[in-house]
């Protein structure tokens, strides 16, 4: 299959450009489209075939549901069965955006799109590329992150292209998204709502919004057998980088700041890979580049000062490291409040819950 590149200005989106992979979509094809949040790979959530075809492109195991993004609130009557009102405060305060919720499923939205489970998850984005586009297909989008699965989502085209080349139709080019970090994902259909996926909307945000808000336990370390995480596709490995990575963590926090002790961690450890041969990565700040040595790979997320820039670019750094000859990775981390709550949990999972406290 030849793999289509279309770009788009997202200041100035023009239906004449999307009426093509609307069509593509709205005929069972699979096209690939920036959210706010991560690139997504698009197909008609209510089409058995077209689902199936995510699976195939992304080699993403059957039993791991996908998202349903709808262009209009309106939309959500259709796919779910009730509307609770945890749900209806949610989205009332964060649609469209980078929330998404799990519902009691309607019988119009088909098994193969909610990987055999009762209940479906439904987002709108916030993105005028997908919305508009979502729009014109004219049926609710199924979109997982655009990558091979277990890579890191793709926060640019260029990595839609190096995972799915030659596996779908068409990538929407929008440049590079907004936030970085997949949608927040809060199960609404219990007593109390319950975050199964940290995201930019945070648990702070929730819990104005809807009071007492519980916490996938699943969330709160590594996987213990007994314990299935709510949100399948949070059970399976991540966005781990070829290289072992090595988070290194202070016990405390001072004003979010790294300390000397964590910078001299860091470089006590890429010092010992190098002596046995192998070639050392570090991830570090703005605030901390200039203080390790650059005989090592140093890559900087952004600024500590601001998490945002963090989010944006921690998957194409992840990216990155796998096309730079590195073996080892040690990386700075970051406190969990806020933003961090969802930097964390993907760079906790990255490393495969490899965390040395200092
Ligand atoms: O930001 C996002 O959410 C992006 C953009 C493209 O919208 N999409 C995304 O999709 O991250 P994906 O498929 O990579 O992640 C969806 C997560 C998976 O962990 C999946 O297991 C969970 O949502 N999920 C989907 N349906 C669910 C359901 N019915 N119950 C529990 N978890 C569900
Ligand atoms: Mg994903």
């Amino acid at each position: 299959m030849k793999t289509r590149m279309v770009s788009i200005d997202r200041a100035a989106v023009k239906d004449s450009d999307l009426a093509e992979p609307a069509a593509i979509l709205g005929r069972g094809g699979l096209v690939a489209f920036p959210t706010e949040t991560v690139y997504g790979l698009g197909a008609n959530a209510l089409d058995e075939q077209a689902a199936a075809r995510i699976y195939a492109a992304k080699g993403r195991p059957s039993d791991n549901p996908l998202i349903a993004h709808i262009a209009n609130k309106a939309d959500l009557g259709k796919l779910v069965k009730e509307i609770p009102e945890a749900g209806q405060k949610l989205m009332d305060a964060y649609w469209p955006g980078p929330l998404t919720m799990i519902f009691r499923k309607s019988s119009l939205v088909p098994y193969a799109t909610t990987g055999g489970l009762n209940t479906v998850a439904v987002r709108m984005p916030g993105d005028a590329i997908a919305l508009r586009l979502i729009e014109l297909a004219g049926v609710p989008i199924a979109a997982p992150s655009a990558n091979t699965s277990g890579r890191p989502s793709p926060t640019a085209a260029a990595h839609v292209f190096q995972d799915m080349d030659g596996r779908i139709d068409m990538i929407v080019d929008g440049g590079p998204v907004g936030i970085g970090l997949e949608s927040t994902i809060v199960d609404v259909t219990g007593e109390r709502p319950m975050l199964l996926r940290p995201g930019a909307v945070t648990v702070e945000m929730l819990r104005e919004t809807v009071g007492p808000v519980e916490i996938d336990p699943a969330l709160t370390g590594p996987l213990q057998k007994d314990v299935k995480p709510k949100a399948p596709g949070m059970k399976y490995r991540h966005y781990a980088p070829k290289a072992d990575l090595t988070l290194v963590e202070d016990q405390e926090w001072k004003d979010g700041a790294v300390s000397a002790k964590v910078i001299e961690t860091i470089k006590a450890l890429a010092l010992e890979s190098a002596k046995r041969g192998r070639r050392a990565g570090i991830i570090c700040t703005d605030e901390t580049r200039q203080q390790y040595p650059q005989e090592f790979v140093i890559r900087s997320l952004g600024q500590r000062a601001r998490q945002e820039t963090i989010a944006r670019s921690l998957f194409g750094v992840l990216r990155e490291f796998d096309s730079l000859d590195v073996d080892d990775i040690y990386s700075e981390s970051f406190p969990g409040d806020d933003l961090g709550g969802a930097i964390i949990n993907r760079l906790t999972k990255a490393a495969g819950y490899h965390i040395r406290k200092v």
